[in-house]
C-alpha cells in the first residue's frame, strides 16, 4: 500500500486487517485501495465526530473539517431547546451520508430530524443511518424535497452544500474527483451557486430566530455573507484554524416575515 502511494499505509493496513472477514476479503480490499478508491468506501464507513458513519460507494465522504459545523449546530440546537422548551426541528439539507444529522441526533437527544439530498445513493445511505434517530430522509432538489409542513418551522438548518468553484474541481485529489459525485463537489463558477439558492429560500422555511449554517471557505465567506444579508438573514462568520473550517451562520429575525 505504501508503494502504491497510500500516505498512511500502516494505519490503513491495520484498519483493513481489523475489518476484513477473511483473507480473500482482505486481498480484495487492499486491491481496491491500491486502485485509489477512498479508504472509507473500501471499509464502508468514515469516522466523523467520534462516530462510525456508513458511507456507501458514490456517496460524499464526510470531512473532518465539517465537525466544526456540527459543533456550531449542536450549540444552537441546545439554545433553541432551552428557549422554546421543545425539541428543536433540525434539517440536514444536502445530507450526503447523513453524518451531520446522525451526530446532531446523538448529541441533542430529542430532536425532530429531517434530511434531504438530490443523489439517490446518498438518500439510501442516509435513510439507513438516520432511521435509528427517527430521521426522515427525502430525495430531491434542496427545499423542493421537504414536506410543505416544515415551512416556517425549522429551528436549525444545516446545509453543507457543494462549494468548490467549477474550475478548481480538477485540482481536487483523485479520490474525490473520481469517486465522489460531481454534484457533491461543484458549486458553480465561484462555488456559491447552491449556497445562494439555499439562502434565498431559507427564510421562508426557518422558524422565527431559526438559524441557517453553511460551511464555506475563508476566501468565499464575504460573498456568502452578502447572500445571507440579501435575503434578510443576520449573518456571522466563525471558524476553526485547527480544522481549517469556516462557517457562516444566519439568523432569521424574530419579528417580521422571512423573505420568501
Ligand atoms: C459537500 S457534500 C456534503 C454531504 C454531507 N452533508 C456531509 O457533510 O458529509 C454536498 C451534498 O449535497 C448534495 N447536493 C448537491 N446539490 C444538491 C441539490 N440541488 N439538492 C439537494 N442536494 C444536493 C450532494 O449530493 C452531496 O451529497
Amino acid at each position: 500500500m505504501r508503494a502504491a502511494g497510500c500516505v498512511f499505509a500502516e494505519d490503513e493496513a491495520e484498519l483493513l486487517l481489523s475489518g476484513a472477514p477473511s483473507a480473500d476479503a482482505l486481498a480484495a480490499m487492499v486491491e481496491r485501495r491500491v486502485l485509489g478508491i477512498p479508504l472509507e468506501h473500501v471499509v464502508g464507513w468514515a469516522e466523523f465526530h467520534g462516530r462510525r458513519v456508513a458511507v456507501d460507494p458514490g456517496v460524499f465522504v464526510p470531512r473532518r473539517r465539517t465537525e466544526f459545523l456540527v459543533d456550531q449546530a449542536i450549540g444552537l440546537g441546545r439554545r433553541s431547546a432551552a428557549r422554546t422548551g421543545r425539541p428543536p426541528v433540525v434539517v440536514d439539507l444536502c445530507c450526503g451520508s447523513g453524518a451531520v444529522g446522525a451526530v446532531l441526533a446523538a448529541a441533542l437527544g430529542r430532536i425532530e430530524l429531517y434530511a434531504a439530498d438530490i443523489e439517490p445513493a446518498a438518500v439510501r445511505c442516509a435513510r439507513r443511518t438516520l432511521a435509528a434517530a427517527g430521521g426522515e430522509v427525502f430525495a430531491g432538489d434542496l427545499f423542493d424535497a421537504l414536506p410543505a409542513g416544515l415551512r416556517g418551522r425549522i429551528d436549525v438548518l444545516v446545509a453543507n452544500v457543494p462549494y468548490v468553484p467549477t474550475e478548481e474541481v480538477g485540482l481536487l485529489p483523485p479520490e474525490a474527483r473520481e469517486h465522489e459525485p460531481l454534484v457533491a463537489l461543484d458549486g458553480g463558477a465561484d462555488g456559491l451557486d447552491v449556497l445562494r439558492r439555499v439562502t434565498a429560500a431559507a427564510p421562508a422555511w426557518l422558524a422565527p430566530e431559526g438559524q441557517l449554517l453553511v460551511e464555506t471557505s475563508e476566501r468565499q465567506a464575504p460573498r456568502a455573507v452578502e447572500a445571507f444579508t440579501r435575503h434578510g438573514l443576520l449573518p456571522r462568520v466563525t471558524g476553526s484554524d485547527e480544522l481549517y473550517a469556516t462557517v457562516v451562520i444566519g439568523t432569521r429575525p424574530a419579528t417580521g416575515e422571512g423573505t420568501p
